[in-house]
């Protein structure tokens, strides 16, 4: 009922009386005060007045579904969106709703997360509205081996989304890593379901640090991470980024199944930071350092190492060891 009420308020754009509110759709007026109070509650800025009704002023910037909804134009992802206040890890929340059999392109966020998940096992810094931290849930249609390609789908995506909406040059370290200025600013953590030969769901999990402060960062990130507003110099509204980041992901991923992985590759290259590096690699069976020099056509870290041969890598994790490729 709160939905609908928003959902008139926000078509007319002018006054609307109580009388129209509760006729129209059948509660009285107590309860119809009742969700203007929930919905300020929100943040919606309401005028009421005793002659008029309710005037729809200001909206949030929360992405509650009605907010991303209105002026999505991604046409699957995000027009199932479920908003929360606080979770543990919307990547666990995303994987209980896959199992449930939500469709393709759900979206999970949530303001913050009390047990965020980074790769490798690590914790992932969530403050409240702080960022967008979120899950979409994906269902494609390819081998187990073609998997892995998502992670990239996933980063070209967020690195295109923040070029363009915030003009901040945000790049990618291999694999998946959105990073400013050497800086991170961006982790995506993706998770898989699958049986031997058959993908039941994905979750591509995003967390982008939007709106913290230098000093608002823990000790150990302090060095090492930033947010679009320590890059910008300004606030950045999450909503409208929310929805060029779900435009983006679905025009990648689409594009990915549509027309093959080498068009995502080819645009990975462009805002790749990794290549051309000297690279120290981190696998769980070693560690050594060499010279990153392109990627295979599946998406694998190329390597030259000191004796002149070539690694592959397909899983580790990379440090850069000199200044990043100028975007
Ligand atoms: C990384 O270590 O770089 C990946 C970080 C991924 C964090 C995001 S925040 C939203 C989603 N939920 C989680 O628990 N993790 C991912």
């Amino acid at each position: 009922m709160k939905q609908k009420i928003l959902n008139i308020l926000k078509r007319n754009q002018d006054w609307v009386s109580g009388e129209t509110l509760c006729r129209g759709l059948g509660v009285s007026r107590t309860a119809v005060w009742k969700h203007i109070s929930g919905l300020r509650e929100d943040g919606y800025q309401i005028e009421a007045k005793a002659n008029l009704g309710y005037r729809l002023i200001a909206s949030p910037d929360v992405p509650f579904p009605a907010e991303v909804m209105s002026g999505l134009s991604a046409t699957v992802f995000g027009h199932n969106l479920v908003h929360l206040e606080e979770v543990a890890s919307t990547n666990a929340e995303a994987k209980k709703l896959a199992r449930e059999g939500c469709p393709e392109g759900t979206v999970i966020i949530a303001e913050t997360q009390n047990g965020g998940k980074g790769r490798l096992g690590r914790a992932w810094f969530s403050p409240r509205a702080g960022g967008l931290w979120f899950s979409i849930v994906l269902r494609p249609p390819v081998n187990l081996i073609d998997t892995p390609q998502v992670t990239m789908v996933a980063a070209v995506s967020v690195a295109t989304a923040i070029r363009e909406h915030t003009g901040v040059p945000a790049g990618i370290k291999w694999p998946n890593d959105i990073l400013v200025d050497g800086k991170k600013i961006c982790g995506i953590l993706v998770e898989l379901n699958a049986e031997m030969d058959r993908v039941d769901f994905m979750v591509a999990g995003i967390g982008l640090n939007v709106n913290i402060g230098k000093g608002e960062f823990p000790p150990e990130l302090a060095d090492i991470a930033t947010s679009l507003s320590m890059e910008s110099g300004r606030h950045i509204y999450r909503v409208p980024l929310l929805r060029s980041l779900l435009q983006q992901f679905e025009t990648w991923y689409y594009r990915w199944l549509n027309e093959g992985f080498a068009v995502v590759l080819d645009k990975w290259r462009h805002m790749c930071v990794t290549l051309d590096c000297p690279v120290t690699v981190h696998t769980v069976k070693e560690t050594y350092s060499g010279y990153a020099f392109d990627v295979d056509d599946t998406g694998a870290l190329l390597v030259r190492t000191r004796d002149g041969s070539v690694q592959r890598l397909v899983a580790g994790e990379v440090t850069l060891r000199k200044q990043l490729r100028k975007q």
